[in-house]
């Protein structure tokens, strides 16, 4: 990766740390709900406080890409770690809605299921707890079947 690649990363890091800082900051604000569906999850997040529904449209669209371009994060938390590296398998659609996003993820490796309902239900904690929850490590099943040692 050449010099100006790594300064792009580095300004789009430090811009999705401040949405997701803020999110965290008024999870209060902010309401979830995830229904299972076959091989995934359809998870609906929404705000009445209508500042905050860019911030949410711009964090779903921005981890959307990260995910597809393998751009990670969150290094030390296993189940982030995992997600990134099993990126080809999950097929994520991304529906901005007036208040909110409507996200589909979804696998056709059973393994990769339990990893994004995993997922889902840690995206639900930061809602419900904000930055306790995101301090710490994010649960994985123990019969998800780990790719990276
Ligand atoms: C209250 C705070 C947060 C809210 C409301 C939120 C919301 C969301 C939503 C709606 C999605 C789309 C997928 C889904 O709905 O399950 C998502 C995905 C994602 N979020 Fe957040 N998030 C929050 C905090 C964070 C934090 C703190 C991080 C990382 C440090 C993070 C990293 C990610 C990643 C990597 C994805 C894409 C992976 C995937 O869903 O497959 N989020 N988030």
């Amino acid at each position: 990766m050449n010099a100006p690649q790594l300064t792009d990363r580095r300004a789009r890091h430090q811009r999705d740390q401040s949405v997701f800082h803020e999110l965290l900051r008024r999870h209060a604000d902010i309401r979830r709900e995830v229904t299972e569906v076959p091989n995934g999850i359809r998870a609906h997040t929404w705000t009445d406080a209508p500042d905050l529904v860019p911030l949410l449209h711009n964090h779903a669209q921005e981890m959307h890409r990260r995910v597809k371009e393998k751009f990670g994060l969150r290094f030390w938390d296993p189940a982030f770690a995992e997600l990134f590296a099993q990126a080809d398998k999950v097929q994520m659609t991304v529906n901005l809605t007036e208040n909110g996003v409507e996200v589909l993820e979804t696998s056709d490796d059973p393994n990769v299921v339990k990893l994004i309902r995993a997922h889902g239900a840690t995206v639900s904690a930061f809602v419900r707890e904000g930055g306790r929850a995101a301090s710490q490590e994010s649960p994985l099943p123990d019969d998800y079947q780990r790719v990276l040692g």
